[in-house]
């Protein structure tokens, strides 16, 4: 896609970092904006800025891991602008520990926000995007972490790498059919300064912290500071928007912040060809 003007982009997640930089260089390329976001506050901070810009903005406050706000995000951008041209599925969220200590809802809320969601917004928005016809973009937002593995956050590595493969597949479905129109994209950033490391305060109520044990562990305070310091050494957010637009521009299928990190995907592969074990 090379021209936006006018065309419709919907982010999930953009309340704040990665999803809000995508919604902003949208609106700066002339691009009428629906943003989701769990936390009020984010939203009304990315809809502000969009307002400065100076195009349409609609939002959702919603959490997206249930099936019907991710249908309703789709119908309130065409009972408002009436189409889609690009989907952006960024919402994600990380929590630490193996999964033998997870509490189950964490299992769950890892699962749901990171990948099951991605996979709702494929089924409505892919299907939206095939009715119309038209030249349309599809981004699930997975991680450097879904090209590879460590001993940390084994759910964000395994739901990131279901992105992968999710969008993989998808792109040769529509392949497969004929189907034409949709260019598919997966975003797989290394760490980019955000606010990724403070996801416990976008918990859903269903995922609410409790007074399960893991709450108070080592494992899970440490994780949360093991985190907040990888994202420090992240680079700055200014550049994701554009990383992002230019992958729709010249149809990048895999798009990276950090194509060095390539190194530790060749690592996994060579194992697996070698039948040895993780390392
Ligand atoms: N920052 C990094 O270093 C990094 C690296 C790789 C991948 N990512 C991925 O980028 C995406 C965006 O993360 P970010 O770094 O901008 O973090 P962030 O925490 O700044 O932004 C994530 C946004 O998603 C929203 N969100 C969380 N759960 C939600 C839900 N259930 N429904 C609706 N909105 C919800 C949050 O409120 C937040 O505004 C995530 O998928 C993350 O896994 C980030």
């Amino acid at each position: 896609m090379k021209d936006f003007k006018d065309k419709v982009l919907v982010v999930t997640g953009a309340g704040s970092g990665i999803g809000q930089a995508i919604a902003l260089e949208g609106a700066r390329r002339g691009m009428k904006v629906v943003v989701n976001d769990i936390d009020p506050a984010g939203l009304a901070s990315t809809e502000e800025k969009i307002k400065e810009i100076g195009v349409p903005v609609v939002t959702q406050c919603a959490d997206i891991t249930k099936a019907e706000n991710v249908e309703a995000l789709l119908k309130l951008a065409l009972d408002n602008f009436g189409k889609v041209n690009i989907a952006v599925s960024n919402a994600g969220v990380t929590a630490p520990g193996p999964v033998w200590e997870l509490p189950i809802q964490d299992i769950n809320w890892i699962s749901k926000a990171n990948f099951v969601s991605h996979t709702y917004g494929m089924h409505y928005f892919l299907k939206q995007m095939i009715e119309q016809g038209d030249e349309c973009c599809y981004m699930n937002v997975a991680s450097g972490a879904g090209l590879c593995i460590s001993f940390s956050s084994c759910m964000y590595h395994a739901t990131k790498t279901a992105d992968v493969v999710q969008t993989e597949c998808t792109y040769l479905a529509l392949k497969s059919r004929g189907i034409t129109n949709i260019s598919m994209h997966v975003l797989c950033p290394a760490y980019v300064k955000t606010t990724i490391h403070l996801s416990d305060n976008h918990r859903p109520d269903w995922a609410a912290i409790n007074d399960d044990p893991y709450y108070q562990s080592e494992e899970f305070i440490s994780g949360k500071i093991r985190a907040a310091r990888g994202v420090s050494t992240g680079i700055p957010i200014d550049s994701v928007g554009l990383t992002v637009f230019t992958a729709f521009e010249e149809d990048q299928f895999y798009v990276l912040t950090h194509p060095e990190a390539l190194s530790l995907q060749e690592a996994r592969v060579k194992n697996i060809m070698n039948l040895s074990k993780p390392g």
